[in-house]
């Protein structure tokens, strides 16, 4: 009794807290993986660099609205799994992706007043309260390549395909399957969806949960159902592909004559949809089969850009994104590493009241000569710091002393041989420069 009594007591004044934790689905990036994460983001720039890409940068939030009109109300993203905010006015979310933003992005700023088309990147946080699981989270970033406007040519399907996959390849991401599919146009795709909705309704007593709903309002999603007997009967179900019109047939035939030019694999995957409904024509997956996921996906959205304006408008756009949790994933899964920080080749070392004062200052100067210096200020003792130099595995070590400060000099320590040499301290950045 008197023990519970004094546990009471205790969590009256604030002890007996639970710990704190990260929001379900949401991780922390911990320093040690990092090195992954920095490598995929410079291979990320260093290919949009190369493609001509432009960064684009759009708002975490946006207003509900734009993706239950863009990526459309019917999909598992916008009827289960946006993040509403609560305001006191708009309806706002946390964004589930990047492409409705560019988007709007482009017809709002009138980006259609630049060369055609535009291409643009972006990298960054999306979030859906989707079932974490491997590979899954609430709160996962992506790298995207949009390009936006002009004719609509099969060469854009076919650049932006080639360009995710330069991109995992650049990472010496190995096995992954280029899925690739076209899902039609405003003029095919209904005489399509109207033979998959006859071909399920006999079997719809048999369908899942999901599935029964899908058929009324989104039945091209059955086609994504995992289940397992929805699986069987996916198997039979008619294929897009023997339903497109001869204007979607030629652009599909573009995309592949291109793809076969550049020598790209892929597989033709005739029951390939998309989690999204603003995809018409070219649809891709990169699917790495030893994860079982796919890490990128993207395709033609034709109409977006009407959806997202409100009026009829022609802004033909093709493009893809690529997950980095699930890049860095495959990465680590393969044994590839990441890229370390560019290390130091300068430690300096000091010993005493004074000499620390000055250290500061004398970091300033290596800052202004870009050459990078490490220390360890809380530390005093010198055997500890050039423990730590030694373990950086840095060239040079620099020792300054209380006399080195009454002098006015650093002595400078080769780490491989051990020679040390004593140095003017207003030399001392030039002569650190010429040895290294
Ligand atoms: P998405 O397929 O929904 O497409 O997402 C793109 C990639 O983001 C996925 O292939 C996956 O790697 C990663 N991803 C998606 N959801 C999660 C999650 N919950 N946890 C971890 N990673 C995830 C789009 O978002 C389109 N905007 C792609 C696009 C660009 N279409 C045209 N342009």
């Amino acid at each position: 009794m008197r023990k519970s009594a004094k546990k009471v007591s205790k969590e009256k004044k604030g002890g007996a807290q639970p710990l704190l934790q990260s929001a379900k689905g949401m991780r922390d990036i911990l320093p040690e993986e990092q090195a992954w994460w920095r490598r995929v983001r410079e291979a990320g720039e260093e290919i949009a660099d190369f493609y001509n890409f432009m960064r684009i940068d759009t708002p975490i939030v946006e207003r509900a609205e734009l993706f239950e009109r863009g990526v459309g109300s019917g999909t598992d993203i916008v009827e289960k799994e946006m993040y509403f905010l609560k305001t006191r006015g708009d309806r706002l979310v946390l964004r589930p992706e990047g492409t409705a933003p560019v988007i709007r992005a482009y017809v709002e700023h009138g980006l259609s007043r630049l060369g055609q088309p535009v291409k643009l990147y972006y990298t960054g946080p999306m979030f859906r309260h989707e079932q974490p699981q491997a590979g899954r989270y609430r709160e996962h970033n992506q790298v995207g390549f949009e390009i936006v406007g002009g004719e609509g040519d099969p060469l854009y399907d076919a650049q932006s395909i080639v360009i995710g996959a330069r991109l995992l390849h650049a990472l010496k991401i190995k096995k992954i399957i280029v899925r690739l599919n076209s899902i039609g146009c405003r003029v095919c795709r209904p005489v399509y969806r109207r033979k998959l909705v006859d071909y399920y309704r006999r079997l719809e007593s048999k369908l899942c949960k999901d599935c029964k709903r899908r058929l009324a309002a989104n039945p091209l999603r059955i086609l994504d159902c995992k289940n397992e007997h929805c699986l069987e009967f996916k198997a039979r179900a008619p294929v897009v592909m023997d339903y497109l019109c001869s204007g979607c047939r030629n652009h599909f035939k573009g995309v592949l004559e291109y793809l076969d030019e550049v020598g790209l694999v892929y597989v033709l995957t005739p029951h390939l949809v998309r989690g999204l409904d603003y995809y018409n024509r070219t649809v891709v997956e990169f699917f790495i089969e030893e994860l079982g996921i796919a890490l990128g996906g993207g395709g033609r959205y034709d109409y977006l850009g009407e959806l997202v304006a409100g009026r009829r408008m022609d802004v033909p756009a093709v493009g893809v994104s690529l997950g980095m949790e699930r890049m860095v994933a495959a990465m680590q899964a393969q044994g590839t590493s990441g890229r370390e920080r560019p290390k130091a080749r300068v430690f300096l070392v000091q010993i005493g009241e004074e000499a620390k004062r000055k250290a500061l200052g004398l970091i300033e100067k290596f800052r202004e000569a870009n050459i990078k210096v490490i220390e360890s200020l809380g530390r005093e003792s010198l055997k500890s710091q050039l423990r730590l130099a030694d373990r950086e595995e840095v060239d040079l070590a620099l020792l300054f002393g209380q006399r080195e400060v009454f002098e006015g000099t650093v002595i400078i320590r080769d780490m491989k041989s051990g020679v040390q040499e004593t140095v003017p301290l207003e030399k001392v950045v030039e002569e650190v420069k010429r040895r290294l």
